[in-house]
């Protein structure tokens, strides 16, 4: 299939574009770069031994992506761009729902211009809100608390609606859990900008020297060890989930959601504990308090995704410790080269 891949630059982005081309599909990017580097396409290149076809462009720009799809034959569309940082969400919502909901309106409307129906959507396990228990199924209430998860909310929503308007429309929205770990060659990984505000990059930079220490956010939550609990899964087996996504567009399975996790929640200090065993390295780090808008605890229910797309995670939190160290390890910087 000749997939469009948008936000394909990105930290998800571009390790599904190995799996995808691996599998034997052609890809194409769009991205407008705003939270990653073109160096990323370059390595994911050097790892699938296949060109990349990369537009740099806005997805909210109609002209340009129509010039896109004008120009190539495009079968389905894997949407990645978006913005994705909650605290920034709050403090810029106007600028959250313009790129995220906006820009999703205008995809949609020049996929529909050009009779491409076909989407696989990168949703959250945000939307879930606070979860009244755990595993959470895909049948679970939905709710948001910040701009971020409502504009994931929004377009679910505009999404499934229109699939009752046209049911050519197949959108696949893909809730994902917590994505971690990197592509087993270090060559691609997260690359977050500024200080990170997810675990798994702080732990790396901290390790790296980057960072004096991590602060734990909540010690007296309802969980193992008072940390709170959430299901990290590698961002390769994410990756994967999305080919098995795509294979299934040709079931027309309409507006259907899957949960993309592992199903097995890991607290705090049980991901520093298996990062500190495959990096050798100490974290230190200090008890602070909980954060705001954080869960307890927070996992998959994954027996969706295995009965209707075939797939199940299979790295573990060694692999996924691992890979975070290796990636960061051998990219200080991550994609910024010490000359720029
Ligand atoms: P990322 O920031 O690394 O990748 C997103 C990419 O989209 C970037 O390359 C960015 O430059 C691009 N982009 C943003 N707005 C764009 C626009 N208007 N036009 C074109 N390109 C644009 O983030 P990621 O972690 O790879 O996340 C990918 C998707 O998955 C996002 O939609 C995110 O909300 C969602 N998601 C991520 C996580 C996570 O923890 N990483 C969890 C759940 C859902
Ligand atoms: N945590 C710390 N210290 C830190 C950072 C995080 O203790 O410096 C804790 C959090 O309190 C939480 C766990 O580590 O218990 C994971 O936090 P993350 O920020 O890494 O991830 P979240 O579960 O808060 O949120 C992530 C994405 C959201 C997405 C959500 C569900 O950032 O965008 O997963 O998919 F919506």
């Amino acid at each position: 299939m000749n997939v469009l891949v948008t936000g394909g630059a990105g930290y998800i982005g571009s390790h599904t574009c190995i799996e995808l081309m691996s599998a034997g599909h052609e890809v194409i990017v769009v991205d407008n770069l705003s939270n990653s580097h073109p160096e990323s396409l370059k390595r994911v290149e050097v790892l699938a031994g296949k060109s990349v076809l990369f537009y740099e462009v806005d997805i909210c720009d109609a002209d340009a992506l129509s010039a896109v799809f004008e120009t190539n034959t495009i079968d389905a569309v894997i949407h990645f761009a978006g913005l994705k940082a909650v605290g920034e969400s709050v403090a810029q919502p106007g600028r959250y729902y313009h790129n995220n909901v906006t820009g999703t309106l205008v995809l949609c409307e020049v996929m529909a211009n050009y009779g491409v129906y076909d989407l696989v959507f990168s949703s959250s396990a945000t939307v879930y809100g606070d979860p009244a228990s755990v595993p959470i199924n895909e049948q679970f209430p939905l709710s948001a608390t910040n701009p971020y998860g409502r504009s994931k909310l929004m377009i679910e929503e505009i999404l499934r609606d229109l699939h009752v308007s046209d049911h050519r429309w197949n959108p696949i929205l893909l809730r994902y859990f917590n994505p971690v770990g990197a592509h087993h060659s270090g060559l691609i990984g997260e690359d977050p900008n500024g200080v990170p505000n997810n675990l798994m990059p702080y732990i790396t930079q901290v390790a790296i020297g980057k960072l004096k220490q991590l602060s734990v956010y909540g010690n007296d939550y309802d969980t193992v060890d008072g940390s709170g609990v959430r299901d990290y899964i590698h961002v390769v087996d994410l990756a994967q989930g999305h080919v098995k996504a795509l294979e299934k567009l040709s079931e027309n399975p309409g507006a259907v959601a899957y949960n993309l996790g592992t199903g097995r929640g890991y607290s705090v200090l049980e991901v520093i504990s298996a990062f500190e065993r495959a990096s050798s390295k100490t974290i230190p780090h200090q008890f602070v308090d909980r954060r705001p808008g954080d869960v307890a605890s927070c996992y998959a229910d994954t027996s969706f995704a295995l009965q209707e797309l075939g797939w199940k995670a299979s790295k573990g939190i060694d692999e996924m410790t691992r890979d975070s160290w290796n990636w960061q390890n051998k990219n200080p910087n991550g994609f910024v080269f010490e000359s720029e």
